[in-house]
């Protein structure tokens, strides 16, 4: 079984006096979090505070987002250099919101996987299909074409220096969960697709669920043979809840 992952997304939440608060709240409740790896997406402008509060916690840090621009004239980016030189370990790419609402397509994804792994970071791939794919029945193929955009760019030895996250779109914020068996199926799908390339690297990659994890649901998702972890928004804003989310990582 693969270590588990459990990423925060705190997507467009948060002060510099409510970052600190949850921080507080959170470390007690992280403790002795031995064999999972917890790691924290904050907002772009406070990554700098995370990785002060963060300093000398084994909790990672994430950006959101990441250029697929390695530097130049690109108003509002930002780099993945940059993004390590301010401690980041982990840049999430493709997420839903950010195909659906900022027009990112697969190609540039697929960049932007390219631009975090030669900046030293863990590109955090999120594939998910919308409920008319899936009530079409299609939620593999959307799935199998999302993963080739970035596997023709990088190739499976570098794919498989990422972290994949399902996350059907349907369950993003909207508090209705895949349940365990649905995520499993896909997660299953996913890995033998990568295993079709290289069995050995398809076993060892990381394949996070993301919708609506909360404390309540977590361990279910984290028990299936082929969930490796999660990537938790809404939950993740209340330290409770997101305790309790990593803790389930831990069985
Ligand atoms: P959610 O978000 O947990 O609020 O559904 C997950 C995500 O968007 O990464």
């Amino acid at each position: 079984m693969n270590e588990k992952i459990v990423i925060a997304n705190w997507k467009m939440h948060g002060t510099r006096v409510s970052n600190h608060k949850l921080i507080n709240d959170l470390l007690p409740a992280l403790q002795g979090m031995d064999g999972v790896k917890v790691a924290i997406c904050p907002p772009m402008p406070y990554l700098a505070q995370l990785a002060d509060l963060l300093g000398d916690t084994t909790i990672a840090l994430g950006a959101q987002n990441i250029s697929e621009r390695a530097q130049g004239a690109f108003t509002g980016e930002v780099s993945g250099q940059m993004l390590a030189d301010l401690g980041c370990g982990y840049a999430l790419v493709g997420h839903s919101e950010r195909r659906s609402l900022y027009g990112e397509t697969d190609a540039q994804v697929a960049m932007k996987f390219e631009a975090a792994l030669r900046a030293g970071l863990i590109p955090v791939l999120c594939l998910g299909e919308t409920i008319y794919q899936r009530r079409a029945g299609n939620t593999n193929a959307v799935i199998g074409s999302q993963l080739k955009a970035v596997l023709e760019q990088v190739g499976i030895e570098q794919l498989a220096k990422g972290v994949i996250a399902y996350e059907p779109v349907w369950a993003i914020g909207t508090g209705e969960t895949a349940s365990p068996e649905q995520a499993q199926a896909v997660h299953q799908h996913i890995r033998h697709s990568l295993a079709a390339k290289n069995p050995r690297l398809a076993a060892r990659m990381p394949l996070l669920y993301g919708g609506s994890v909360k404390a309540e649901n977590a361990a279910q998702l984290f028990a299936q043979k082929d969930i490796d972890g999660g990537l938790i928004g809404g939950a993740s804003l209340d330290a409770d809840a997101f305790g309790t989310i990593c803790q389930a990582a831990r069985i």
